[in-house]
């Protein structure tokens, strides 16, 4: 079992298997000019895998491969048919933009993959091509009802921005309502990989509430599960549930379960700090798995106490397409 220096047991694997995108989400990288890693510098399949069977012999028993946008990356399939024979592994979820997800549904029910969260930051076409600079409005609709209709658990994630999508928080609701799916509602944080200024934040989960709350008062809120980032609920006469995830207001780091490697093969202990290890030069040394036992401990057990201390104690501009959220 891994536990870290807070006395607080890491179960949950973050693994980003690419910083590459179809999209350029404004608040995710800027428009132009940006320069994804060359594949050397990734790490590449065989040693993700080694990397991933290692956490799982220290205890991960779920792990959430996100990007970039992670069916971009050839072998993606591959990979996780692998993955999913590993013994003691429990779940491996996937955080897509759901572009390129479509011929691949089958395969993934296959392999008993159930847990997708989408990213979709508005259902109204024009605001989603203006927010994630791309047109694939009509895919990415699509693609969310064949997941619905083959029964995967699909959550919805909306990053709220003031001035770009506030106006689609209640079609959102009703959105839930009409296809029973979760909806989550994001804090907007400022990894965007400095295309734009972060002074403070708008619309944080209060003020995402009182904007629900305004049009529908009888909210129930769910018992919150161990480790998650959202807090939910359902609303009365209602089906779905939706969430809102205090990403920037961090208030669930007290339990947080989570561990991250990016794309590049740098652990992360907390979003808001940089790297600790990197794998990519460690298992270029051919370490065998003691040493990078070693490795992941030693990160663990210098963990900060949460995302504030962690924030104030480092330096960067990072995007989310590295870190994969
Ligand atoms: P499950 O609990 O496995 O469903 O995953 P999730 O909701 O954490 O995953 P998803 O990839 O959909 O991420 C949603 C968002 O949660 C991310 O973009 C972040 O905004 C936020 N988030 C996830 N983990 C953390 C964390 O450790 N710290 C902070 N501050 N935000 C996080
Ligand atoms: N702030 C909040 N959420 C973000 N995501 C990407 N960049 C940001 C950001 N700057 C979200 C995506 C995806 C999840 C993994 O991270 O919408 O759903
Ligand atoms: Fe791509 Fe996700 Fe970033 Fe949007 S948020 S540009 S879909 S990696």
């Amino acid at each position: 079992m891994l536990t870290d220096n807070h006395n607080r047991v890491i179960s949950y694997l973050r693994l980003s298997v690419t910083d590459n995108c179809n999209m350029r989400c404004q608040y995710c990288m800027p428009a132009e000019g940006v320069e994804f890693s060359p594949v050397k510098e990734l790490l590449s399949w065989e040693e993700m895998f080694l990397l991933a069977s290692t956490f799982i012999e220290l205890g991960i028993k779920k792990i959430r491969i996100t990007g970039g946008e992670p069916f971009v990356r050839k072998g993606l399939m591959e990979f996780l048919q692998k993955l999913a024979g590993v013994e003691g592994l429990e779940e491996i979820s996937i955080t897509t933009n759901a572009t390129l997800i479509g011929p691949h549904i089958t395969t993934l029910k296959s392999l008993k993959i159930r847990n997708i969260n989408v990213s979709i930051d508005s259902l109204d076409k024009n605001r989603f091509n203006d927010i994630t600079r791309r047109d694939y409005f009509d895919t990415v609709l699509n693609n969310v009802y064949q997941l619905l209709q083959n029964d995967f658990n699909v959550k919805i994630n909306c990053v709220v921005m003031a001035g770009h999508n506030t106006e689609d928080i209640i079609p959102f609701i009703n959105f839930s309502n009409e296809y029973n799916v979760d909806v989550r509602f994001l804090e907007e944080m400022p990894f965007n990989g400095h295309s734009k200024n972060f002074d403070r934040l708008e619309w944080d989960h209060i003020k995402i509430m009182e904007h629900i709350t305004n049009q529908f008062p009888k909210v129930n809120r769910l018992q919150s599960v161990a480790g998650s980032t959202s807090e939910n609920y359902t609303i009365e006469n209602r089906k779905g549930s939706f969430g809102i995830i205090p990403s920037f207001s961090r208030t669930f780091c007290g339990t947080c379960n989570r561990i991250r490697v990016s794309a590049k093969g740098e652990l992360q202990t907390c979003l808001y700090t940089n790297d600790s290890v990197s794998f990519k030069k460690l298992l270029g040394g051919n370490p065998g798995m003691e040493l990078i036992k070693q490795a992941i401990h030693a990160a663990v057990k210098s963990r900060f106490k949460d995302g504030f201390e962690a924030e104030e104690k480092t330096e960067w501009k990072k995007s989310m397409s590295l870190i994969g959220g």
